[in-house]
């Protein structure tokens, strides 16, 4: 008889499909979803089944039962595994009666784990250093003679710099800009393919790579930037590793007899676009009849392959193609496109040309009049070009080592023999599992919460940047800090976050201090020595947060170190003698709609109470990350402090009753949400928020401190009729008056773009920037309904509430025990709905009357009449 019972394939880490091909885990934490149980079903034991093929090609099986109610990231049940070693993976659960069907099983192999591992050199162009220009890009090419039939394949390759590999004039895999970014002297990811399909037994086979400069020495940073950040000479890393089918195996690997020479491609950066010259081409240069005794052998340099890491999260993917909504022809002759969404990317061309013929591609967010406004990109020339060659009159081409943030791109030299055929935008980003979704009755908020999803979608690319156009695409600590508990209710971003808290935690430890965007890139105005809160304060916020999205205490466990170091960091530098954090750079509330543009800086709330608050915050994220991983000093020690800076932050800053002295939104946000006020003191406060909000006619006056939680104050307060007054006003500044000046993306500054049209004069002019998006938790808590009361989603609580005239709300998240969902409609006082609770959480709902029921997992329905 089938099991009533139904478990889902569990979950290795963090990863996914192709990605599970090469993980660095030698003791890979597993989970699973149950997809169906009876009602009440309670897990009590697990059961899991591990086939594993070891380096020797020798198979065996394992099963190991454990007796456990935990489902999500139990630890490893084996011995370690080793380099190179696959293994399958299935679970069975039983409810202390009957075990489940085994589920489907999934598979995953191990990528090199030690430096002994590596055979390969870091192979570099053979020039002298002063021969190194900015922006070129070489091909490199190996001939490697197979000896017999191919039983399978891998190909490691890492680089100083950015590669993309083919072999025998196949693209390897679909991912772009790899290795991606990270502190590279600490942690360079390297990346795995299965090229088996690619190699022909017996004869011969070419590797081939492009080589671009990207991250690692290419110009970054503000006011011009800089070169050579990382190094002064790029370099690719790679090895080939085959098994025959007679078992031999044989290991082809990057040294002085691979060769080098340059490539179509003149210049390519990340900022300034990318130059293709076809004149230049080296047609069939990856096959093996080509003759490269013209090609220069490569020079070597040192490298320690002690800083290889394998992937923590998924490479940056296309992930949708945009057709245009609009296509000009300009005045000047020039071609607009317009693709009716703002996004990261870049455009995939169909032309016809001759000889010779160059055709320019420039991008931008917005229009000014009819032509596209690039100011706002300072800097960056987001510029790409491509010029015909002899061979080839139609030609599909696509930049390789560069992205853009756009919505319009200006062509230039479609004329003459020139046409263009077609053109489509690739959008590409960091390839997460999308995991939340959020529907209403008011389209505005929808386009909204849209907005705010593809902001964040074009600011996951390898890392979390603050914007994905001009010069800057930094991966600035307090943007996502605060956007951080939205995006996990967007997409699953346990790996991308992961990898790059473990950068911040390095270079933190190397500099001493949290740097202001990480990987850190030097360059005024931003020095290490400073720092700021709400920025620095990402070291202990967001590992909390992946902790309380995910249930993963092993991030907390990991992070500890990087997050104590920066709370005692603020204690002893930041914090005057009586006890308030007043030192520091403090940018507090960034970007308050009142500020001058040209001082972002100079909020209306008092940064020193901005930078207190967010202690206090941390202090208490550290006490309890302490008590979690069982330190009861640090538990005990860092709660007294919060108790002693919490009654100096009262005094300094609030009434007994709970007035603040500064009255703005952001201190009472603060106040209220992150807990530094008595019952009856919160209260006051609400009251005193909604009338400030009243008093503003619900236009918004809160920057990066007070815009994530100025909605939950007032709800939390009671205040729910203020809250959508805030969220859905239409007057600048406001979330809705971006919308109704036709956002397609979250903008940096709430009036990015003026009301009559004009393009903000301030130097802070991003179209595209998450933090100011932040309000996509407060729709799935409050609009939607779906909270959580126990880290990972263990224990959901459904408190939909509606309000503002929204007549219908439907809201689904993949927890990670399987999907929750709730859909409400309310009409003529009678509230209808429907919610789903997965099987492994407790759960209850409060419905609108007040009604509060416990709920097991499964749907349920309810009505009530209000
Ligand atoms: C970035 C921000 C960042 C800020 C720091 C800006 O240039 O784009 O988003 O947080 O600097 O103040």
């Amino acid at each position: 008889m089938k099991s009533a019972v139904v478990v889902d394939k569990p979950t290795i880490e963090y990863h996914h499909g192709a990605d599970l091909t090469g993980i660095g885990e030698s003791c890979p934490r597993l989970s699973w979803k149950i997809l169906s149980a009876p009602s009440g079903f309670d897990q009590k034991a697990y059961e899991i089944k591990i086939y594993r093929t070891n380096n020797a090609g020798e198979s065996f099986c394992r099963s190991l039962r454990v007796q456990s109610t935990e489902q999500i990231l139990v630890p490893w049940p084996d011995t370690a595994l080793t380099s190179r070693e696959k293994v399958e993976i299935a679970v069975r659960v039983s409810d202390g009666q009957t075990w489940s069907s085994w589920s489907d099983s999934e598979t995953a192999e191990v990528g090199l784990l030690s430096a002994s591992d590596w055979k390969a050199k870091m192979i570099v162009p053979p020039f002298p250093a002063d021969r190194f220009i900015h922006g070129d890009v070489h091909l490199i090419r190996k001939c490697v003679q197979l000896k017999g039939s191919v039983a399978s394949a891998r190909l490691y390759t890492t680089a100083h710099g950015l590669f993309e590999a083919e072999i025998n004039g196949i693209r390897v895999g679909t991912e772009i800009l790899q290795p991606g970014w990270t502190s590279y002297h600490h942690r360079l990811r390297y990346t795995t393919h299965d090229v088996t399909k690619l190699l022909s037994g017996g004869t011969e086979n070419v590797l081939g790579f492009w080589l671009s400069h990207g991250w690692y020495k290419g110009r970054f940073g503000f006011l011009g930037g800089r070169t050579n950040i990382f190094g002064d000479k790029e370099g690719l890393f790679s090895q080939l590793e085959v098994v025959y089918t007679s078992g031999v195996k044989e290991v082809f690997s990057s040294d002085e007899t691979w060769k080098f020479s340059k490539s179509p491609i003149t210049f390519s950066g990340i900022y300034d676009g990318e130059h293709y010259d076809a004149s230049k081409e080296l047609a069939d240069w990856s096959s093996s009849q080509y003759d490269d005794s013209t090609w220069l052998s490569a020079h070597v340099k040192v490298f320690d392959p002690s800083v290889l890491i394998a992937p923590d999260g998924p490479p940056v993917r296309c992930t949708e193609i945009i057709q245009p909504v609009q296509i000009t022809r300009l005045k000047n002759g020039r071609h607009l496109v317009d693709f009716g969404q703002n996004f990261s990317g870049r455009l995939q061309v169909s032309m016809k040309g001759i000889s010779g013929h160059k055709v320019t591609f420039r991008h931008a967010e917005v229009l000014q009049g009819d032509t596209i406004c690039t100011r706002p990109l300072r800097h960056a020339q987001a510029t790409d070009s491509y010029i015909f060659g002899k061979k080839h009159r139609n030609v599909v081409w696509e930049t390789k080592f560069t992205i853009h943030g756009f919505r319009y791109a200006e062509i230039e030299g479609l004329d003459g023999d020139c046409v263009l055929t077609d053109v489509v935008a690739k959008v590409y980003h960091s390839d997460m599992t999308r995991t939340g979704y959020f529907a209403c009755s008011d389209n505005d908020v929808n386009r909204l919460f849209d907005n705010a999803l593809w902001s964040m979608r074009s600011n996951f690319v390898d890392i979390p940047t603050d914007c994905p156009q001009r010069d800057e695409r930094l991966g600035w600590t307090g943007d996502i800090q605060v956007f951080g508990p939205s995006a996990a209710f967007l997409y699953d971003i346990r790996g991308v976050i992961g990898s790059w808290l473990k950068d911040l935690a390095a270079e933190q430890n190397e500099y001493g201090n949290v740097p202001w965007y990480v990987p850190y890139v030097p360059g005024a105005p931003w020095p290490l020595e400073q720092a700021g809160n709400l920025w620095g304060d990402v070291a202990t916020i967001t590992p909390w947060d992946l902790f309380q999205y995910y249930g993963d205490t092993g991030v907390l466990e990991r992070q500890y170190p990087s997050a104590k170091a920066w709370v005692e960091k603020v204690l002893v530098d930041f914090c005057d003698d009586s006890g308030i954090v007043s030192k520091g750079a403090q940018l507090a509330d960034w970007l308050d709609p009142l500020a001058p543009p040209d001082k972002p800086e100079l909020a209306l709330t008092d940064p020193a109470l901005v930078a207190t608050a967010y202690t206090l915050k941390s202090l208490r994220i550290l006490s309890e990350t302490a008590g979690i991983l069982g330190n009861i000093a640090d538990e005990k020690h860092y709660q007294h402090l919060f108790e002693v800076m919490n009654n100096i932050f009262i005094t300094a800053f609030f009434t007994d009753e709970g007035i603040s002295k500064n009255r703005t939104q952001t201190a009472y946000a603060l106040a209220i949400t992150f807990g530094l006020l008595s019952y009856s003191q919160s209260k006051v406060a609400g009251n005193d928020l909604a009338s400030l909000v009243r008093a503003n006619e619900g236009k918004i006056a809160t920057g990066f401190a007070g815009t994530p939680i100025v909605l939950d104050a007032l709800s939390q307060t009671g205040h729910l009729d203020e809250a959508f007054m805030l969220l859905l006003c239409k007057e600048c500044p406001s979330w809705l008056y971006q919308v109704s000046m036709g956002a397609t993306t979250i903008w940096e500054r709430w009036d990015s773009m003026l009301p009559d049209g004009t393009i903000n004069l301030g130097e802070m002019t991003s179209f595209n920037h998450y933090a100011l998006g932040s309000v996509i938790k407060w729709l799935y808590q409050v609009i939607g309904g779906i909270q959580f009361t126990e880290p990972g989603f263990k224990r959901i609580k459904f408190k939909p509430q509606p309000g503002g005239g929204i007549t219908k709300c439907s809201t689904k998240f993949d927890t990670p025990y399987g999907l929750t969902s709730i859909k409400w409609t309310y009409l003529n006082n009678h509230f209808e709905t429907e919610i789903v609770l997965p099987v492994g959480c407790t759960g209850s709902i409060e419905l609108p009357d007040g009604q509060v029921k416990e709920v097991t997992n499964g749907d349920h329905s309810y009505a009530v009449v209000l």
